[in-house]
């Protein structure tokens, strides 16, 4: 594995491996691997003969009260794990070589930007979009496997890409879940004892959702608040939302259209961690994914 910090280098050895014909696969982290990063790798390397990581914490992402000065970067650990999960090329800028004096573009994915995770974190996926759009830039890759979990982050992502003409397939990887079905993130080890039995409200909830829309009911606004009742019958849990969405926009749906897809989402309190999940659901179609 070759770890590259400048980005000219970086965009020139993409720039010949395309030449030499090879298929690149980029895996966008902001580093602090965990499992859920590696199985992106995973997923990436089925397909591609050449896999860049990118490790970068972005600070245009960051609110000015979130913790982007704290956000750990536990660099020797983190090229460790991606050299032993097979990554060929780890793409490590430092702020300064990303944002040069000068810079000044910054990409707004419009309204779905502005809602759900966008609402609650003002620029956050302007930054995203901005950082994103520069990685495939450097990386030049022909596709990127992007986290399911982050549902809106994807939907801003597959926007900009297809409203630019970028050209690169957005992959979504499954969501990873233990195994009472608590979809798995760095942030379940803050729940107490009962607040994690209580956690598997969530994807109750999904589960519910799952069966009503498969016994053939299309009203997804009731659903869902019937969904959300079962959080909320968890006496920790309260929801920051929870709502059918249209998949491509991430507009509120009300009723189900044969052939759209959309996605239940959730951002959900229990004490002080705050946990996000969602299921994409097609009408017509015998199970979402
Ligand atoms: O999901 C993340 O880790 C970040 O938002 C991303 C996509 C790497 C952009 O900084």
């Amino acid at each position: 594995m070759r770890i590259i910090t400048e980005p000219t280098e970086m965009q020139s050895i993409a720039e010949s491996l395309r030449l030499q014909h090879q298929f690149i696969g980029v895996v966008m982290t902001m580093g602090a691997l965990h499992e859920g990063h590696l199985s992106l790798v995973r997923l990436a390397k089925k397909k591609a003969g050449i896999v860049i990581m990118t490790v970068f914490v972005n600070p245009t992402q960051f609110g000015p009260d979130e913790d982007f000065e704290r956000y750990p970067r536990p660099f020797e650990q983190d090229s460790a794990l991606a050299r032993s999960a097979g990554v060929d090329y780890l793409f490590a800028p430092s702020a300064e070589q990303m944002y040069p004096e000068g810079f000044s573009t910054s990409i707004d994915p419009g309204p779905m930007a502005g809602s759900f995770e966008g609402r609650l974190r003002p620029g956050h996926f302007n930054g995203v979009a901005t950082v994103v759009v520069k990685l495939l830039g450097i990386t030049r890759p022909h596709f990127a496997v992007f986290g399911e979990k982050d549902a809106q982050q994807v939907a801003v992502i597959r926007r900009v890409v297809a409203d630019l003409n970028i050209g690169t397939v957005i992959e979504g990887a499954p969501i990873a879940r233990e195994g009472d079905g608590l979809a798995t993130s760095s942030r379940n080890i803050y729940l107490s004892f009962e607040e994690r039995q209580q956690a598997t409200a969530l994807f109750r909830a999904i589960r519910h959702a799952q069966q009503e829309t498969e016994s053939g009911r299309n009203d997804l606004a009731a659903i869902a608040k019937e969904a959300e009742s079962i959080v909320h019958a968890e006496s920790a849990a309260r929801t920051d939302y929870l709502c059918f969405v249209e998949e491509d926009t991430f507009e509120p749906a009300a009723d189900a259209i044969p052939g759209k897809a959309y996605r239940l989402i959730m951002a959900v309190r229990l004490g002080s961690t705050r946990l996000i999940d969602n299921w994409k659901y097609v009408c017509g179609e015998d199970r979402g994914s």
